[in-house]
């Protein structure tokens, strides 16, 4: 049976009034909340969030300075060059790059003075930054002087294939047609001992396939490379048609420190947004017209107390005017549920 519709307007009524008169404490700490899209955005179709940031401030700081939206193509900046950011996988932490001045299947790209940006991240970058474990560099026409070949005196190479990626199948590539129609002399003719792509003789081997944790820094020029090529496997799967099937592009993967989960999750819990201070660069919690070093309802941490004061004392107010109404409302409901059941 269904209470009485005198009650139901009634109570309809009261919670009307109450909504006008103050939002109840749960909405009015959403409504301190930060817009969502204070920090969050978009560059083109690609969506730029947490942990990564346009704006000043926004992000964490191991990932600060380094998207740029620059006429709709969302941009990462880093000391070896600029990439274009094919995607942002929040789910898997990836970020997919493309580098134009880099070799894949179809085409090489080199110059003896070296071709394409490589990979160099800043050293206070390195914890929060990485190409992926399975993403492979390979590098073009290395000199023998290269200390990629250094420090192995049993001409034992770096160069190996990275998950099922490696020199031999990248040499058979289409690109490789007008190079060797050119007259250059077939890769691995020479002996340079080891790695997939040596053969005998003491010429280095044309091509030589790393992972990013074998050399840390894909600098071509430092290298004394020719150019390079990265491509990066998503499955655990060998990609059919050899390397004609991989993805080309360099994939990153990023990582924060533990106590960053808890931090950013009390900070969103409070309607804030997550960030950093832009000079110490520690975990800030964005509440709008203040800033906490934990969340938005801890008040003795405000990074900026005097707003803060101003901001929470409305707040109480609403918090207990919206107590008495919603004390009136429960007792109406009590007394038309009792009515009509009992
Ligand atoms: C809060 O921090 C952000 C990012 O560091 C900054 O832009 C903003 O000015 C700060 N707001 C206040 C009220 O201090
Ligand atoms: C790459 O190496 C060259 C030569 O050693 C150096 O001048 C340049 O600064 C390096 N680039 C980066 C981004 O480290
Ligand atoms: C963005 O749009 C391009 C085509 O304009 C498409 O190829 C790409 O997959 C899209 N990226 C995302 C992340 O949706
Ligand atoms: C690398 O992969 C190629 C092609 O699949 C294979 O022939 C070769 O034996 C592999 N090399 C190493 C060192 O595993």
């Amino acid at each position: 049976m269904a209470p009485p519709r005198s009650h139901l307007l009634a109570a309809a009524f009261l919670v009307l009034c109450a909504c006008t008169v103050a939002p109840p404490p749960a909405l009015v700490a959403a409504a301190a909340n930060v817009p969502i899209t204070t920090c969050r955005s978009f560059c083109g179709n690609i969506t730029v969030d947490y942990p990564f940031g346009l704006h000043a401030g926004c992000g964490h700081a191991g990932l600060r300075d380094l998207l740029f939206c620059i006429n709709g193509a969302l941009m990462l900046h880093l000391p070896s060059g600029s990439y274009r950011v094919l995607d942002i996988d929040y789910a898997y932490r990836g970020v997919t790059l493309h580098d134009p001045a880099m070799s894949d299947c179809r085409a090489l790209d080199r110059t003896p003075a070296g071709r394409g940006n490589g990979f160099v991240l800043e050293t206070w970058r390195e914890p929060y930054l990485s190409p992926d474990p399975d993403n492979v560099f390979l590098l073009l026409g290395c000199r023998a002087a290269s200390p990629l070949f250094q420090g192995f005196p049993d001409r034992h190479l770096p160069c190996r294939n990275v998950s099922g990626m490696g020199c031999a199948d990248y040499l058979a590539c289409p690109a490789w047609d007008d190079y060797y129609a050119a007259g250059r002399r077939w890769p691995g003719d020479g002996s340079f001992g080891g790695g997939d792509a040596a053969g005998g003789g003491g010429a280095p081997p044309e091509c030589c396939a790393v992972p990013w944790a074998a050399i840390r820094a894909v600098n071509v020029s430092r290298l004394e490379c020719e150019g390079y090529s990265s491509a990066y496997t998503l499955a655990p799967v060998r990609a059919a048609g050899g390397a004609a099937g991989w993805a080309y592009g360099i994939r990153v993967g990023w990582a924060l420190p533990e106590s960053n989960r808890g931090f950013c999750g009390a900070c969103r819990a409070t309607g804030g947004a997550c960030g950093h201070d832009m000079e110490s660069h520690a975990d800030l919690c964005l509440c709008g017209d203040w800033n906490s070093t934990s969340n938005c309802d801890s008040t003795a941490d405000a990074a900026h107390s005097s707003a803060a004061a101003a901001a929470h004392f409305p707040r109480a107010v609403a918090a207990a005017r919206w107590a008495v109404l919603a004390s009136g409302l429960t007792s109406m409901w009590w007394h038309a549920l009792r009515s009509n059941l009992w």
